[in-house]
This record gives C-alpha cells, sequence and structure tokens, in this order.
C-alpha cells in the first residue's frame, strides 16, 4: 500500500512534472501560433533578410495581412513612427474632473518676459501648458492639439508644428513669414484621454461603420452584410479580396445567392458602443475643437528681414512648413513657385494636350467639380453615374482636355447603391495606364479609412505605391500628385469614426509612404490649417482654387523654376 502510494506518487510527481512542462509548452506554442499566424505564412522567406515583424495582435477579426515580408517590416516601422504617446487610462465612473480642460490651459509666447525683437525669418515658439477641469496641471501628454499663426487683416496665416513634452506641456514653433502683426491660434482638438476612447473603438469596434450589398439574380433579392472586419458566424462570407493587389473585402453570403449575384454596394448605419459617459470626452463648446487661450499677449510684431542678423531659430523643430497664405494666395516655401491660374484660358493652357485621371475619395472630386465650374470648354459627359460617386469624365475637344474622376475601391462610405463592378481600387487602374508626358495622375484616399485599423491604410497605400513605382517606371514622364488628409469639423460621429486624430495619423503615414519618390504632394493639410476659414471635410472655394493652382503648378511649373 504505502510503496503503491509511493509509487503513484512518483509517477505522478513525474507525470505532472512532464504535463507541466509540456502544458507550458503546448501553451506557448498556442500564443506563439495564435499571435503569429500572419508571420507565419511568410516566415520561412522573411528569415534570411528581415527580423520577423510584430503581427496584428488587435484586430483579430479583422482578415488580411501585409503582402510581403518587405511590407509587414514597413508597417511596423510606420506604426512605431507615429506611435502616440500613452493616454491616461479612464476612471470609472468616467468624470471630466482630471481630463484636460481647454478653458483653463494657456499658451505663451516666449521668452515669458517678452522684449524680444522679432524679424522675418524668425521662428517663434510658444509653450502651451494643460490643466484639467479640476485646474491641476496635467502630467501627461497625448493631447491633439493644432496650431497656427495669421493675420486676418493680411489674409496671412501659417500652419505651426506642435511638439509634445509629454508632462502636460507642448511647444509649438512658427516660421514668422511676413512683416506686420502675427497672432497665435492655438486649439484643443481631442483631449488625451479621448485618444484613450479613440484607440479602443478601432481595437474592438473596427467594423463600427460597416456596409452593405444587394445580391440579385432574376427576381431573387438579398441583402448581407459587408466589410474587411467581419465577424465570424455560421454564416458563410464571400470573399471579395482583389486577386491583384490583395486588397481585402468580404461580405456574408447571401442565404439563396451566390457570391457572383453582388450588384451594389453601400454604407450601412453607424454603429458603437461608447462606454458610460464617455461621449462627455466629445463636446463641441467644452472639450472637442477649442480655442486655448493666451496667458500674456496673443500677438507679435513682426519686422523685415534683417541683413546681417543671425535668424532666431528654434532648436526644437526640424522641418518647416509646406507654405503659408499671403493675401489669401498661398505661397509654397522649399523651390517651388505657386503661379496663380486666374483665368480659363491660363488654366486651357496650361491642360492643353492633357489626360488627367483624378481618383480618390470626394476631396478629389472637388478638384473635378471646380476645373469643370471654372473652364466653360470643358463639357461634361453624363455618363448617368451617381451624383457623388461617379465615374465622370469631361473633355475640352478643341484643347484636346480630358479629364476623369473615379472614385477609390472600397470602403466607400456612401448611403448610395454604388454597382459593385464600379468600385476599381486605385493601384488596378493606375496599372492600367500607359502614362506619359502627357499623363497626369491626382490622388487622395483618406477621409472613408478612419474606422479601420491603420493596418488596412497602410496595406492600401503599399499597393499603390507599387502601382505608381512600376508606372514612372515604364513612364517616367508621368507627373502624379498626391493630395493628402486635412482637418475638419468635429461632431461626435464625425470623431468617433474620422476624427483629426485618425486623419492626423493616417496623413503621418501618407508622407512616409511616397517620400522620396518622384511625385507630388498638395499639403491640404496645412492649407485648410493655415486658413481662416472653418476646417471642413470639403473645403471651402477659396481652398480649393489654391490647391488647384498648386496642381496645376506642378503640371506647368514657372519656367526657370
Ligand atoms: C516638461 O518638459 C519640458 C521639456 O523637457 C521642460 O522644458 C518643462 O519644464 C517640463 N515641464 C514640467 C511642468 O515639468
Ligand atoms: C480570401 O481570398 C484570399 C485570396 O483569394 C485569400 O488569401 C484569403 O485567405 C481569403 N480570406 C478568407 C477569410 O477566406
Amino acid at each position: 500500500m504505502k510503496a503503491r502510494v509511493c509509487r503513484e506518487t512518483v509517477v505522478s510527481f513525474c507525470c505532472s512534472k512532464f504535463a507541466a512542462i509540456f502544458l507550458f509548452l503546448a501553451v506557448f506554442v498556442f500564443i506563439f501560433v495564435y499571435f503569429n499566424m500572419d508571420v507565419l505564412e511568410f516566415q520561412h522567406k522573411a528569415i534570411s533578410t528581415f527580423p520577423a515583424p510584430k503581427p496584428h495582435l488587435q484586430h483579430r477579426f479583422c482578415s488580411f495581412q501585409p503582402r510581403s515580408p518587405e511590407d509587414a517590416l514597413e508597417e511596423r516601422l510606420l506604426l512605431d513612427s507615429i506611435a502616440w504617446p500613452e493616454t491616461p487610462s479612464l476612471p470609472v465612473p468616467l468624470s471630466l474632473e482630471q481630463t484636460t480642460d481647454p478653458a483653463q490651459s494657456t499658451f505663451t509666447i516666449l521668452p515669458e518676459k517678452g522684449g524680444r525683437q522679432w524679424h522675418v525669418g524668425d521662428q517663434l515658439e510658444v509653450i502651451i501648458k494643460m490643466y484639467d477641469f479640476q485646474g491641476r496641471p496635467k502630467k501627461s501628454g497625448g493631447d491633439v492639439l493644432l496650431a497656427r499663426l495669421h493675420n486676418r487683416a493680411l489674409g496671412a496665416g501659417v500652419a505651426g508644428q506642435v511638439l509634445d513634452h509629454l508632462n502636460g506641456s507642448y511647444s509649438a514653433v512658427f516660421s514668422l513669414l511676413w512683416e506686420g502683426s502675427a497672432q497665435v491660434e492655438v486649439t484643443l482638438v481631442h483631449p488625451s484621454e479621448a485618444v484613450t476612447v479613440l484607440h479602443r473603438l478601432t481595437r474592438e469596434q473596427p467594423d463600427r461603420i460597416y456596409f452593405q450589398s444587394v445580391f440579385r439574380s432574376g427576381s431573387v433579392s438579398e441583402t448581407t452584410t459587408c466589410n474587411v472586419c467581419l465577424h465570424q458566424t455560421q454564416q458563410p462570407l464571400c470573399n471579395y479580396t482583389d486577386p491583384h493587389t490583395g486588397e481585402p473585402w468580404f461580405c456574408y453570403k447571401p442565404k439563396n445567392l451566390g457570391c457572383d449575384t453582388r450588384i451594389s454596394n453601400s454604407v450601412g448605419e453607424f454603429k458603437h458602443k461608447l462606454k458610460a459617459k464617455e461621449e462627455k470626452l466629445f463636446q463641441s463648446g467644452v472639450n472637442m475643437k477649442i480655442s486655448i487661450r493666451a496667458s500674456g499677449s496673443d500677438s507679435v510684431t513682426v519686422l523685415p528681414k534683417k541683413k546681417d542678423q543671425q535668424e532666431v531659430k528654434s532648436n526644437i523643430v526640424q522641418f518647416g512648413p509646406a507654405g503659408y497664405y499671403f493675401q489669401g494666395v498661398w505661397q509654397a516655401l522649399g523651390g517651388m513657385t505657386v503661379r496663380q491660374f486666374n483665368t480659363p484660358s491660363a488654366i486651357n493652357q496650361c491642360l492643353k494636350g492633357k489626360f488627367v485621371h483624378l481618383r480618390g475619395d470626394s476631396t478629389i472630386r472637388q478638384w473635378f467639380e471646380h476645373l469643370n465650374a471654372v473652364l466653360p470648354d470643358l463639357k461634361e459627359f453624363n455618363l448617368h453615374s451617381l451624383r457623388n460617386l461617379g465615374p465622370f469624365m469631361a473633355l475640352d475637344y478643341a484643347n484636346n482636355i480630358l479629364i476623369k474622376y473615379r472614385f477609390h475601391g472600397p470602403p466607400v462610405r456612401s448611403p448610395n447603391h454604388v454597382p459593385a463592378i464600379e468600385l476599381h481600387y486605385i493601384a488596378n487602374e493606375l496599372d492600367r495606364l500607359v502614362g506619359g508626358t502627357n499623363t497626369v495622375v491626382v490622388f487622395g484616399i483618406w477621409a472613408h479609412f478612419g474606422s479601420f485599423p491603420i493596418e488596412l491604410y497602410i496595406r492600401r497605400l503599399q499597393s499603390i505605391r507599387r502601382a505608381v513605382v512600376q508606372l514612372l517606371d515604364r513612364a517616367p514622364g508621368t507627373l502624379v500628385i498626391i493630395r493628402t488628409a486635412n482637418p475638419r469639423v468635429s461632431t461626435l460621429f464625425v470623431s468617433l469614426t474620422n476624427s483629426g486624430w485618425y486623419s492626423l495619423q493616417r496623413d503621418k503615414v501618407l508622407r512616409a509612404m511616397f517620400k522620396g519618390l518622384n511625385v507630388h504632394l498638395v499639403d491640404a493639410w496645412e492649407m485648410v490649417l493655415a486658413h481662416h476659414l472653418p476646417h471642413d471635410l470639403h473645403p471651402q472655394p477659396p481652398i480649393i482654387k489654391n490647391m488647384i493652382n498648386v496642381v496645376l503648378s506642378y503640371i506647368c511649373p514657372q519656367k526657370g523654376s
């Protein structure tokens, strides 16, 4: 009895020891495999040249992966480069007390004691100090701030660069570019606590904007939900992943119809599950898009440029602004001259013989509309397209100008039922272009991606960039122009789906992605931020006119520049 017990004890001791090791290994392998699903597939290729990238931990029911190990590595580096400072976790129940209060926060022009003389060419630095609703200084960073310097009477404005010191204080740096008065404006877009919520929403509810497709065959018709991120259910999926680019798209399969009977795509409702009181973090007039006041003066007087005196430069910024407004006209910095195309004939002369492809969201469609409106000889065909979505085409027969517009591939947040067959990915469109010196490609893609994991946007841009590189390779004379994102009005709905913070992050990715290529940027971000008109998803005509002048200046640069 005793011996048996002993033996059993030994055995079970052995067993339990092995079991423990085995269990440990099993759990380890499981965890490893689970979190490395995306990676494992291509690791055999990756091992030699690239370190294994970290997998997508955050988006388990979003079914997509980078195209190659190189793309996966770039994704990782991009994610690191845009990493937002850690933002506070929220108290339960939520109260605003310890969250950022723009009304109690202030900015101060440096040096604090004043007395400095400012000249054109100098840089102006302000320090921004954030406080909570109880009037206590904030100790952490992560607030979303925008800054600009302007003079309304002179029609002058320039975007500032904001630097987060991660301790509740921020710096904003401005280039002084005109003589006379210059007024600082600092805006809190979101308190850092709101970023905590935005982060979580993307992680937990990447399907908070969902889409629908109508399927039809004969008299049978069904509607199902579509998305990049679809929860696996009993219902089988239709996999519309693009065979060429690998861009993901899925719908639940209709019960009685096949996947090839998909007719249209439209946006479904917006459903989100904010936790109790979280909407308090997104209140217009309280803590969203609110100006911060100055302690002391909010303006400086800028004197003419001094010849011999050393310019005052801030040592905390590396890059200056892309341009600035003066008398309402956008002036580019960094070598390019923006020409003014004030008459239809000046525009016609520039566009003569050109085939202009406009691709992207409605912020690019605005440019099509603008050219159509200002060029009397440009005639738009009625292609019986959907009003907002196109495709559109306009021709000036005499001048041999053809302008086409087409929306980008899904996700497309339009309540209209877009024919599924009209949803074309930009990369695929570019792959079908011959290109050449008479071809101008203009694209802008950002506004429909805010609610998705940023990895989806990175993936999309990687496909487009591959197509751009190939296009420029086979037809080096092709001109490629990219429109960046821009800040927009904030409401609760906009914030949760397309907040300025989402756009800001995506905009950084876009710039990094196309850096160093022979492409041109229209810096819509700065052009909207620097202007006195309200931040609008669809910027108002004076801003559009300036943007078009930039576009045309790329197509027809000033002689000698
Ligand atoms: C925050 O950090 C900045 C930069 O390091 C420093 O100049 C400033 O004094 C700090 N502010 C506080 C309140 O600690
Ligand atoms: C969808 O199809 C693509 C390519 O055909 C494939 O790589 C992917 O694994 C499929 N996704 C799902 C969830 O079936």
